[in-house]
């Protein structure tokens, strides 16, 4: 089955708490492992971007499900692919609150100082999602 990688932007529906992102974290740790599913969740206190790896079905199943999730509205897909090699081997779905060192990398990809990820190109998503596995290594 063809390995791929999807990089999405959403926006975080406004009734958000801090504790219903973490249960967001915890059912995707909880589901992604037994569907080969790997990858990162960054987000501020408006958007999410996602990336997800995996087997192209699995992608695709999960992407429908997060799709209908009203914890989230306006999904937009930045990037889609089939890769060689994923990105996070190791991380069920690494779960990253923005910082002051994780808006450093984002600036390093954006023309812009606040994040928004519907400003960038797919290529420059990528970017930014491989870059800040760096930060989560060293956490
Ligand atoms: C931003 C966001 C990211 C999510 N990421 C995942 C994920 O990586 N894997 C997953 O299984 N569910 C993820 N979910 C949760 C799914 O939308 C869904 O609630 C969960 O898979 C349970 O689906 P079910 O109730 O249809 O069984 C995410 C939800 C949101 C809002």
């Amino acid at each position: 089955m063809q390995l791929t990688r999807l990089i999405y932007a959403s926006t975080i529906s406004d009734e958000l708490s801090v504790e219903e992102i973490k249960s967001i974290v915890k059912a995707a740790r909880q589901g992604n492992p037994a569907s080969g599913l790997t990858g990162l969740l960054y987000f501020n206190r408006r958007y999410f971007l996602q990336c997800l790896e995996g087997a192209r079905t699995e992608v695709n199943d999960t992407f429908h499900r997060i799709q209908k999730d009203k914890r989230h509205k306006n999904i937009v897909i930045l990037e889609y692919n089939e890769i060689t090699e994923r990105i996070f081997p190791d991380w069920s779905m690494g779960y990253l609150p923005e910082s002051n060192t994780t808006q450093t990398v984002y600036m390093r990809f954006a023309n812009n100082p606040i994040f928004n990820p519907y400003l960038m190109r797919g290529k420059s998503a990528l970017g930014l999602v491989k870059a800040l596995k760096e930060t989560l290594s060293t956490k």
